[in-house]
């Protein structure tokens, strides 16, 4: 299983040799994916599903100060506690269904794969001051609307980028030939006006440089409406669309965003600050021309297993991975080039307060002693639990308990609404490992109030019989942190080796 872990090398491998004047925060696993938004759609649930990083402060509504009340981050810079947004990557099947793409990093323990934020230092032609993003301060990068390209600045800082033999290939649209991966990348805006925080587009008090001959929308001379001159973020994701290279089934690509963007040209990002001021300024007086290794001499660091600890629970009762019917958000697809409109008239959805019993979990400690230990993985053709098996329009929790219970085995398990398997074992790699809620999120055909497993993943209880007797929600977090923590240990070990 260690062995797995390998897929986070890319990632190690880009820490080994920064570049200068820049330095990067890179966050090894996103907190989760949800449609949340706080910039966009603060309090409410936002149109489409985001991969989000940073710290766990992050919410439906969200200020600086609840940034930097953050107890950890999936980011490893310690000083900063901000958070990091993009649209998610789904492929789209022939027969209808959406998949998520596995951003690079992601295994079998779950949302393993983040992001990287490049915080470059450019200063323009005539040398400006850089400063730090203040208290408060947000943006937004990128038109979740646009589906055809254009020479704004602000069109093409949205790009995506081909890793393929012969390649990189870069463009404004996601690419039309088959790739190992897509780097999914923006260059926000470093111009600020200098007073306003936000601005009603979120987008409008901060500007991209004017364009010249020497410009570019990552560098060049700040406006004389945005005068104060900050680093330039680069956000990049890298999804690994190799995964579906066998899967390809018309002339067109099959990759969309979560916003049903088919082109690209509608991917964008989200930026909340959470940083230490003092820190970031150190950061970008320290990180110029010629500095190496930049984030060793600034900063403090988390390990990696302390950034993928970092989860959220989801809290919206909606699917937002596995096999989905339709994407999340009734967001239709959209291929333009005419701009895409808004959606209206989508049934709302609710945030959940984060409980066992919102997670579809009913106490069954006292009632039956039986304990719920998480939502574990299936598969059809060699089932998690092969022992006895009943299924009905009328499954819950306590039925299937029962049915297991009866026939005498150690663990029950439910699937797909109405499924209920029994066994006396699991497979570690089929065993509770991801966040809190994991994929289980189907609602039990007998009771809408609990939970009956997923597409692919099982809601698992086991009898308190000779152990103790409470439900794992919390306590599997904490169990994950451990096991994560053990492999990047053992991983950064054998980096060192291999590097000496
Ligand atoms: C996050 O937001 C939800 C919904 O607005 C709220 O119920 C919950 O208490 C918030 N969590 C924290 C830690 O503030
Ligand atoms: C649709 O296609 C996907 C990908 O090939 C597959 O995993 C899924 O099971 C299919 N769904 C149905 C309902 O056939």
């Amino acid at each position: 299983m260690l062995l797995k872990s390998h897929i986070l090398l890319p990632l190690i491998s880009t820490l080994l040799t920064p570049a200068s004047s820049t330095f990067v925060v890179q966050c090894f696993s996103r907190l989760f994916d949800e449609r949340a938004d706080p910039i966009v759609n603060p309090g409410v649930v936002a149109g489409h599903v985001h991969a989000i990083v940073g710290g766990n402060g992050f919410n439906f509504s969200m200020d600086y100060d609840k940034a930097r009340a953050s107890t950890c981050s999936t980011c490893y810079i310690k000083e900063d506690l901000s958070n990091y947004w993009t649209p998610k990557m789904y492929y789209h099947a022939k027969n209808g269904s959406f998949i998520p793409v596995p951003i690079n990093g992601d295994n079998q323990y779950g949302d393993m794969g983040g992001m990287a934020i490049y915080y470059l230092n450019r200063k323009g032609p005539d040398n400006d001051k850089l400063h730090p993003f203040p208290k408060g301060f947000r943006m937004l990068a990128g038109d979740t609307l646009r589906r055809a390209s254009s020479t704004d600045f602000a069109d093409m800082a949205v790009q995506h980028q081909c890793n393929v033999a012969g390649g990189p290939f870069v463009d404004q649209a996601l690419p039309k030939r088959k790739c190992d991966s897509i780097r999914t990348q923006i260059v926000m805006p470093s111009c600020w006006d200098g007073k306003n925080l936000d601005s009603a587009d979120h987008k409008s008090h901060m500007s991209y440089p004017t364009k010249s001959p020497n410009s570019n929308y990552d560098g060049g001379r700040c406006p004389s409406t945005h005068p104060v001159h900050m680093m330039t973020l680069f956000y990049e994701v890298t999804y690994n669309t190799n995964a579906f290279a066998n899967d390809w089934y018309s002339d067109t690509q099959p990759f969309v965003f979560s916003n049903g963007d088919e082109t690209g040209y509608g991917f964008h990002g989200d930026f909340v600050n959470g940083w230490d001021i003092p820190t970031l300024q150190k950061g970008i007086d320290t990180c110029v021309d010629g500095v190496t290794d930049c984030e060793d001499k600034v900063f403090t660091k988390r390990t990696q297993g302390e950034t993928q600890s970092c989860k959220l629970p989801n809290m919206i009762a909606e699917p937002v991975s596995g096999i989905l019917e339709k994407l999340p958000g009734c967001n239709p697809l959209t291929s333009g080039p005419a701009y895409a409109t808004k959606v209206e008239n989508c049934p709302a959805a609710k945030i959940a307060k984060v409980s066992d019993a919102s997670l579809g979990v009913p106490d069954l400690t006292k009632s039956k002693g039986w304990k719920y230990i998480g939502c574990g993985t299936d598969n059809a053709g060699s089932r998690t639990l092969n022992g006895p098996q009943t299924s009905g329009p009328k499954m819950t929790v306590e039925t299937c308990v029962d049915f297991c219970k009866g026939k005498g085995t150690k663990y029950a398990g439910l699937e797909y609404s109405g499924e209920c398997y029994c066994g006396n074992s699991i497979a570690a790699d089929r065993a509770p490992q991801t966040g809190v809620s994991g994929n289980c999120l189907m609602k039990c055909n007998g009771n809408a109030g609990e939970i009956c497993g997923g597409a692919a993943a099982i809601s698992l209880y086991q009898t308190c019989a000779g152990g103790a007797c409470s439900n794992a929600v919390k306590k599997r977090s904490q169990r994950l942190a451990a096991v994560h923590a053990h492999h990047a240990r053992r991983l950064v070990g054998r980096l060192i080796e291999a590097a000496s």
